[in-house]
């Protein structure tokens, strides 16, 4: 048995958390590779609006096992919020496992995201301000606190030790902070990641493939938001692909089956950083009222644009990406054309990559390709979709050389098409 992934091929917030959850009665195992908490999932069911930062999407299907990896980053006080928030809804949560590999972001890696990003001023990456690129850079830089750490009897020795090297660094920064308060609610939290069992998650995994266990690796962010491939600088910390969750949950690449991308109809961003397809116009305004194009995580407008079609085969590629799963074609409906981004324009010259260079600069040249008017949402088939759905359906994948397995039209469960 292989293990499937599941990830973004955009700047994040594709839709990962909705058709996770749509695809795990499918699967046993549901398991979170990389990001943290900059990550917002969101789930919509039975009435029910939930969002997820840490926690796998499969939580709440009953029988389904769910694993937050090593490559996972975690910040406990948010963590424990995520529990009490499920707690309140009238749901089962399923089981729960975390990678004792993990890292842990302290309250002084939140503060250090802040005080990097009050430095950059208008250059700032744009981050959630979760902590994510410190505790990364304390993993690689072998600095890091784990989650198999909370048990050892040294482990206030270990974190004030780090602590005490954080607040060195941000003894260098022009930032005010206060640190008792987090400090404690910090510990606090430590008692809620401690009802779930650590595992050592590789082990685990390996077991589970050798056993015909069916098993979904949840991606977070997005493969333009990867640290090496993504717009750097302005990316997460994370391998946001396909080789992150060989890395972040210990799954050997021959042992990778199916990788789902993900991609909307349209493109959004969230944070600074290029976008060639980027609207500035009325139509970037009603995408982002249509599709409601705020942060589930910071509550941020998101940028709009349309479709870029060399970055996406750009994410393809990296991802090995085997099936397309279409999200949000409810909120092109009423738009007469559709553009749909094919080459940039580079100082006068026609490419169909994203170059390495001067991303800010280029000019996106379109295909126009005919819209509808049909509100998508209360269709039960996409054989009552009108034929330009099915147009554009059919031009995509003939432009990405991928099938489209799925296409979404609203934010719930319900409102899904497999093809
Ligand atoms: P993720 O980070 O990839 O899980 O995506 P987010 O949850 O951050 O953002 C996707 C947003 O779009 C959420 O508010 C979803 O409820 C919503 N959504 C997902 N699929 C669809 C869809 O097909 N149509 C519409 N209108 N909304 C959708
Ligand atoms: P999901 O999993 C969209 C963006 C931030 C910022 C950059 C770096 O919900 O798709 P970070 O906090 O990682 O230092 O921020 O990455 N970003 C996301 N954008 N969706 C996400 O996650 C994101 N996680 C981080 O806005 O531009
Ligand atoms: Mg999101």
């Amino acid at each position: 048995m292989k293990a499937d992934v599941l990830l973004g091929l955009q700047w994040g917030d594709e839709g990962k958390g909705k058709i996770v959850d749509v695809l795990t009665s499918k699967y046993d195992i549901i398991a979170r590779f990389q990001g943290g908490p900059n990550a917002g999932h969101t789930l919509e069911f039975d009435g029910i609006k939930h969002v997820l930062h840490t926690i796998p999407s499969g939580i709440f299907h009953k029988g389904s096992m769910n694993i937050i990896g090593n490559g996972v980053v975690i910040d406990p006080v948010i963590f424990e919020n995520e529990i009490n928030e499920i707690d309140k809804l009238d749901v089962e949560m399923s089981d729960l496992l975390i990678s004792k590999k993990a890292h842990l972001i302290l309250p002084t890696h939140k503060l250090l995201d802040a005080a990097s990003e009050k430095a950059k001023g208008k250059n700032k990456i744009g981050s959630t301000l979760k902590g994510i690129g410190p505790t990364y850079m304390d993993k690689t830089g072998r600095n890091g606190l784990r989650i198999g750490d909370i048990s050892d009897k040294n482990f206030t020795e270990k974190y004030e030790k780090l602590k005490n090297k954080h607040i060195q660094i941000l003894n260098f920064y022009d930032f005010d902070y206060k640190l008792n308060e987090l400090e404690e609610k910090w510990f606090d939290s430590l008692e809620t990641l401690k009802r779930f069992p650590h595992i050592e998650s590789e082990h685990f995994m390996h077991k589970a493939i050798k056993d015909g266990k069916k098993i979904l690796a949840e991606g977070a962010q997005g493969t333009l938001l990867d640290i090496d491939f993504g717009s750097y600088p302005f990316v997460t910390s994370s391998n946001t692909i396909t080789a992150g969750a060989c890395t972040g949950l210990g799954i050997a690449p021959n042992k990778i089956g199916e990788v789902i991308g993900i991609f909307k109809a349209y493109c959004t961003r969230v944070g600074s950083g290029p976008f060639p397809s980027e609207l500035f116009d009325e139509i970037g305004v009603r995408l982002a009222k249509i599709g409601n194009e705020f942060g589930s995580t910071t509550g941020r407008a998101r940028r709009c644009g349309w479709i870029d079609l060399p970055a996406l085969k750009y994410a393809i590629n990296i991802n090995g990406v085997t099936q397309l799963n279409m999200m949000k074609a409810d909120v092109l409906s009423g738009l007469e054309t559709i553009n749909v981004c094919t080459h940039y324009m580079l100082d006068g010259n026609k490419i169909d990559y994203l170059p390495f260079e001067d991303n800010e600069n280029l000019t996106p040249i379109y295909t126009k390709l005919k819209g509808w008017d049909k509100d998508l949402m209360h269709i039960s088939s996409l054989d009552e979709a009108p034929q330009e759905v099915h147009d554009y359906i059919a031009y995509l994948e003939k432009e990405l050389e991928t099938p489209i397995s799925i296409v979404s039209v609203g934010p719930d469960r319900k409102q899904t098409f497999f093809r």
